[in-house]
């Protein structure tokens, strides 16, 4: 690495880390991380959060899609949000994800980095993958050069085509296709894969980011029995070392994931807990699961 191209990770690093997370210590001198500056993805967490989000609003057209949201997201966990049609779930991901910029309110990423003052591109970089509803994979490539096509997303097309993985990336590339389930369809095209393939192969793609946090959305929607079943155990095998957050309406998928469920309505929490707790409540029946 150039001394140049180093100086400006450098400068990413600290642009990152924001002013209020002073480098020094409180004698003054350099903290024992700084030498680690070469490692972005660093979050604060010693306050037990990945995720805070606290009273946030965001209107449009006078419409109160989110409504003094509050909610927080655990190191490694894996938090489910269930909720009717409308009840600004898809919003919620626009707002920490840099998509939405909500009215007012608090969105941090660990205990230091205020999302609310980043563009969405370093959001991304920043370690939040997020899974939209539809499938978004490159057709025209194979598996493996979807997957590869992920390390190079900031550099750029010309400095793309002549990108080569270096061997701890190769190694990455190979465990991730164990862990989607793709290593028997490297060189398939992707546009020949199943619907749920496709699915693994971009929730594969965000892995090779290595994200802290992972949005998904509607996940499994559109997939069958057989993939749902495998995607959950996906999920369960992706929990602890990244924390996620899964916004799904199949019941019996949220049944074998869930450790917390989140239930959103008119763009708040209605309520929290497990999810026979949350099956149980009277309100929930009321708006979202019918009696
Ligand atoms: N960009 C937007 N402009 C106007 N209204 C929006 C926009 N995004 C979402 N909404 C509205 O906000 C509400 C919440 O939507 P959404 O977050 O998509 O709900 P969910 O994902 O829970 O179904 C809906 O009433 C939707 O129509
Ligand atoms: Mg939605």
């Amino acid at each position: 690495m150039t001394p140049d191209l180093m100086e400006e990770g450098a400068q990413r690093v600290a642009k990152l880390r924001g002013p209020d997370l002073g480098s020094t210590t409180e004698s003054g001198g350099r903290e024992a991380g700084y030498g680690r500056i070469g490692t972005p993805g660093e979050v604060d967490v010693t306050h037990g959060r990945i995720l805070y989000l606290e009273d946030v609003s965001v209107s449009f057209d006078g419409f109160k899609a989110i409504n003094k949201l509050s909610l927080d997201i655990a190191p490694g966990e894996l938090r489910c949000i269930i909720g009717p049609n409308g009840a600004g779930k898809t919003t919620m991901m626009d707002i920490i994800t840099g998509k939405t910029r909500p009215d007012s309110g608090t969105v941090f990423f660990g205990s230091t980095i205020d999302l609310l003052r980043h563009k969405e591109v370093d959001i991304a970089q920043m370690g939040i993958g997020r899974k939209f509803q539809k499938p978004t994979v490159f057709e025209q490539l194979t598996v493996f050069e979807n997957l590869e096509l992920a390390l190079k997303t900031d550099k750029g097309v010309k400095r793309s085509m002549f990108f080569k993985l270096d061997s701890a990336q190769g190694d990455r590339l190979a465990e991730i296709l164990e862990t989607i389930q793709l290593s028997g369809s490297v060189l398939r095209m992707a546009g020949n894969l199943s619907h749920g393939q496709k699915q693994w192969l971009e929730i594969g793609m965000l892995l090779m980011q290595d994200p802290k946090l992972l949005l998904l959305d509607e996940p499994v929607a559109g997939m069958t029995d057989e993939e749902t079943a495998r995607t959950a155990e996906l999920f369960l095998t992706l929990k602890g070392k990244h924390s996620l957050m899964v916004v799904e309406h199949d019941m019996s998928f949220i049944r074998t994931i869930s450790e917390i469920v989140t239930v959103l309505c008119d763009g708040s929490v209605l309520a929290q807990g497990t999810l026979d707790e949350v099956q149980a409540d009277e309100r929930v029946i009321e708006v979202y699961l019918g009696r």
